[in-house]
């Protein structure tokens, strides 16, 4: 087991994760899905408190995606009303720790209780610094391009932009993750080794990590262990080992 000694001073700026297995955690041991739901947000409490003892400055959550929306209407409900309450619940712990909220994704489409009580999260945490926390809620990379896509279209249809101006700064400033550097860890859980449509141009770089422990599991020395997987690679982005040393 590694503890936050045997880091070093290479701690990821941005990590994002892909919390999957809540349903599989509740089926091995013979619970409802909500049940596995209901533990998954305790996993998020301490890797939102372990990121921020330990220095990540942005940690992404993958909460809901825009695929989401398509499974049993009761299930997507429980995650709903789970969401209003880990906002009321976690606004001490995002006080205490210093923390910002933001949340990424087509937000409109969420219940107009979960999106009062998240913009109301946001708004009470936006002057804290220590390290910003964003949720992604009816994410979809693709929307999210899409979105992009349009935006710049409409600017370069009325001369605010020029379409040989375009570059990734324009793109990036119209993306949900305009104010987040791109990630430099993405973790999921549960063995599954996909992106299931999310952050697709911000990993362009990332170090990806899996690992098999279901979300409802990952305790801080799982993510002790991605940091210190992720201190052992060396980062090219393109360049040959000779030229970063
Ligand atoms: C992740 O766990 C939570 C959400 C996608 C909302 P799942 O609910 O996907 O759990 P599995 O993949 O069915 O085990
Ligand atoms: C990805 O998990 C979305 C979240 C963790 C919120 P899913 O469980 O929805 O992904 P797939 O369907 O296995 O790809
Ligand atoms: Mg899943």
């Amino acid at each position: 087991m590694i503890n936050k000694e045997q880091l070093n001073s290479n701690i990821p700026e941005h990590v994002a994760i892909i919390m999957d297995g809540n349903g599989r955690w509740a089926k091995k041991k013979g619970f409802f899905r909500a049940v596995g739901h209901e533990n998954g947000t305790k996993a998020v409490r301490e890797t939102v408190e372990s990121c921020a003892e330990i220095g990540v400055k942005y940690l992404t959550l993958y909460a809901f995606s825009t695929e989401n929306w398509n499974r049993p209407k009761l299930e997507v409900d429980t995650l709903m009303k789970l969401l209003v309450n880990s906002l009321k619940n976690e606004i001490k712990t995002l006080q205490k720790n210093n923390i910002k909220l933001n949340a990424i994704g087509n937000l409109k489409l969420l219940p107009t209780k979960a999106r009062t009580e998240l913009l109301e999260v946001i708004e009470k945490t936006k002057s804290n610094d220590h390290m910003t926390l964003t949720l992604a809620l009816s994410y979809g990379s693709r929307e999210e391009l899409i979105k992009t896509i349009e935006e710049i279209s409409i600017k370069v249809k009325n001369g605010v932009i020029s379409p040989h101006l375009i570059n990734e700064s324009v793109i990036n400033e119209h993306l949900y993750t305009k104010n987040l550097p791109d990630v430099d860890l993405l973790i999921r859980t549960s063995g599954e080794q996909r992106i299931s449509n999310f952050l697709l141009w911000q990993i362009a770089y990332a170090e990806l990590y899996f690992t098999e422990v279901l979300w409802p599991d990952f305790k801080e020395a799982d993510l002790l262990e991605a940091i210190f997987n992720y201190q052992k690679r060396e980062r090219r982005f393109g360049k040959t080992s000779e030229q970063l040393s």
